[in-house]
């Protein structure tokens, strides 16, 4: 709270706007009463000044460049910690102990399995079904098999469903990727760490042996670390205003799915890969930049521009030094798509209209190279996504619910229809 007061002028009379200042970033105009005693609304499509909520969880500072998750430095957790402890860390507030990091990892481990039934349930699914549609089905379909999570007023029940979703999400989008290859599906393994578990239930074969690459499983790890949690984004708060209504944790985790799934947002990683494959070889780069820069042409450069990273993408960065490292180990140097990249983002960090428009390679940009690399089709790009988001997801979600004042998410209107009119009878028309 804070003695400062914005003052607004309106029709003669002056409102007082408390000023609320966070622990970072910029005061924040409250203008809950506003509509009450002003009889006036304020109007901001695509929320790009206005907070929806109070969060302790995640914060961006777009200008510097910088993402914490509960005051630490993505690259400092990039480095040193690992996926669950991460984890942890959203749902909890602090990093673990050895043993609360062993607990934790242990109820992780023991609900990675998914209900027998569920596995017939798959079976209606189309072989060619996109495996985010898949997801946004059989995560919403959780709710039918684990009744006895769904009750939010329950913070034990709380506690279970987001445990069985950060568990279970990997081993969902790993049978949406074996059913759509007419594989069959694979147990996960609990000997395995989370990274590799989902590796192993990817790409392993009844028939074959399958040993996890520690290199790529910590690949994997850094690629759901570094989208673990991403403040109040699209997909956040569509969870936010569905849990909002009250509705079951499943619900909510496959409604931010659904919202990921778009290409403005997680469908970014499969666009950018398949604009790379589009664009094909280097010499087609200038005809598509000329593109992209034409706005009547509808084409934007895919994997590039943020609405809050307006200086670049912490975890672009470092998501570019795992490419890098996975690259080389797969001794992948001369692969076209690669070459198209590399280029891609010479030119565009050079081009005035991208500097001017400050927009830099997002993480998106680099995940698909690596994805691609480690032998993912690109319609699992954004499923990666929503298995490494989810735990950001419900430790929103979570917050949400524990809130003492909180309200059904209701936004107001700038209508522009018609004037209230008289219905005119059908043969008058
Ligand atoms: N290529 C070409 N022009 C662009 C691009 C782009 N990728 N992104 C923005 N612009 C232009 C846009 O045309 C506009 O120009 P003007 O000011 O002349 O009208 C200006 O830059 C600002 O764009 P905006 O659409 O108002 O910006 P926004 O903050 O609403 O959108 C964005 C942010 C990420 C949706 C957008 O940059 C974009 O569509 N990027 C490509 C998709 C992408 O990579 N998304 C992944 C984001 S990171 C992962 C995640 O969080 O999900």
């Amino acid at each position: 709270m804070t003695d400062k007061v914005a003052k607004l002028s309106l029709n003669g009379s002056t409102y007082d706007l408390p000023v609320l200042s966070p622990t970072l970033g910029p005061d924040v105009l409250d203008i809950r009463k506003l509509y009450g005693e002003a009889d006036v609304f304020t109007f901001d499509p695509g929320f790009t000044s206005t907070a929806a909520c109070e969060s302790a969880i995640t914060f961006i500072d777009g200008d510097k460049g910088e993402l914490l998750h509960r005051g630490y430095p993505i690259q400092q957790l990039a480095e040193k910690s690992t996926y669950l402890e991460v984890c942890y860390l959203l749902l909890y507030g602090e990093l673990p102990t050895p043993a609360q990091l062993a607990d934790f990892s242990a109820r992780v481990t023991n609900h990675t399995m998914v209900h027998e039934q569920m596995h017939y349930f798959f079976r209606g699914f189309r072989r060619d079904a996109h495996p985010m549609a898949t997801m946004v089905g059989v995560v919403g379909a959780m709710a039918a098999f684990y009744h006895d999570s769904t009750d939010i007023n329950d913070p034990w029940q709380r506690e279970v469903a987001a445990i069985r979703m950060i568990a279970k999400l990997p081993t969902i989008a790993a049978m949406a990727f074996k059913y759509s290859v007419g594989q069959p599906f694979v147990y996960p393994k609990n000997s395995l760490d989370y990274a590799g578990n989902f590796l192993h239930m990817c790409f392993s074969v009844p028939a074959e042996d399958y040993v996890v690459n520690p290199v790529l499983a910590k690949a994997m790890d850094r690629i759901m670390m570094l989208h673990a949690d991403h403040e109040q984004n699209a997909s956040t708060s569509t969870v936010r205003l569905a849990g909002s209504s009250g509705a079951n944790p499943f619900a909510c985790i496959a409604a931010g799915i659904a919202c990921l799934w778009g290409p403005a947002h997680g469908g970014a990683n499969q666009a950018a890969l398949e604009q790379l494959r589009q664009i094909g070889s280097v010499d087609k780069i200038p005809e598509f930049i000329k593109m992209a820069k034409d706005k009547t042409s509808g084409v934007r450069l895919m994997g590039f521009g943020h609405r809050v990273y307006k200086n670049f993408d912490p975890r672009a960065t470092v998501m570019k030094q795992s490419a890098d490292e996975v690259l080389d180990l797969l001794g992948v140097h001369n692969n076209p798509t690669l070459q198209v990249a590399k280029e891609l983002e010479r030119i565009a960090l050079e081009d005035d209209y991208f500097i001017s428009k400050k927009l830099y390679p997002n993480v998106d940009f680099y995940s698909g190279i690596i994805l691609d690399a480690m032998g993912f089709p690109t319609a699992m790009f954004t499923p990666i996504f929503a298995i490494a988001r989810t735990v950001g997801w419900i430790s929103q979600w979570k917050e949400m619910i524990a809130e003492k004042n909180q309200k059904i998410g209701r936004p107001r209107q700038l209508y522009v229809g018609p004037a209230k009119r008289d219905y005119v009878d059908l043969r008058h028309r």
